[in-house]
């Protein structure tokens, strides 16, 4: 008997098409390529926030999370990082609207597996920052992509922990996780994806 794989190993593998996507939109792939400029930084973590105001205020309007290992969702929360670097800019924290948000507790978990992901990439990103913006007030802005410093890596396995309980205890939600993880990706690419004139190429 083949046993089925469990659903961290599913999300992974189903996702791995819509994260080379989302590797190579215009903000990540510039940051990664060294090419963002100091603007495109800016308008990055202006989009950045928007996103994780809109998922993150979903995500804590659910009381189900401790129910499987998380008992305070709010500590993962990372619009306030983007925030700390907007404000070393001088930039002000837009909250513009978003074209997808999760609305059942099922996929404020699928974008929560996709925006907990992102900060293992997010540690190379960082990187990255202080070198391409060196001497400008853009290369102390890694609160955003850094902020998690050390702690990313076990508060990404406890979040993986959370992937093991639904398994165990809540089966019947992981199709709708799945395709919440599948349109939390997408609508990230699209936000991502702009050209250089700030439009969201579709
Ligand atoms: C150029 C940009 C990016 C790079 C270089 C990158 C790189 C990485 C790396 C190295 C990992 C760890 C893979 C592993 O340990 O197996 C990872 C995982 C992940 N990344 Fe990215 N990433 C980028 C952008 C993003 C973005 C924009 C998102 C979503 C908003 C994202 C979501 C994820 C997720 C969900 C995982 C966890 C996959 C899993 O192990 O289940 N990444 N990424």
């Amino acid at each position: 008997m083949v046993l089925e794989k469990g659903l961290r190993e599913r999300l992974k593998r189903l996702t791995r098409p819509f994260h080379r996507e989302v590797e190579t939109a215009f903000y990540p792939a510039r940051l990664l390529s060294g090419a963002l400029t100091a603007p495109q930084y800016r308008d990055y973590l202006q989009t950045l926030h928007s996103v994780h105001v809109a998922w993150e205020n979903s995500w804590a309007s659910f009381s189900e999370w401790s129910l499987l290992g998380i008992p305070r969702i709010e500590q993962r929360f990372r619009a306030s990082h983007a925030r700390e670097d907007l404000s070393i800019l001088g930039a002000s924290p837009l909250v513009t609207s978003v074209a997808w948000s999760p609305s059942t507790f099922a996929h404020a978990i699928g974008s929560a597996y996709v925006l907990e992901g992102s900060t293992l990439g997010g540690a190379i990103l960082g990187k990255k920052i202080p070198q391409i913006f060196e001497g400008k007030p853009e290369a102390a802005c890694v609160n955003y992509f850094a902020g998690r410093g050390e702690s990313a890596v076990p508060l990404w396995a406890e979040f993986c922990g959370l992937l093991d309980r639904v398994d165990q205890e809540r089966p019947d939600l992981v199709p709708s996780i799945i395709s919440g993880a599948c349109m939390a990706f997408l609508s990230m690419e699209k936000e991502l994806d702009v050209d250089k004139t700030g439009s969201i190429s579709m």
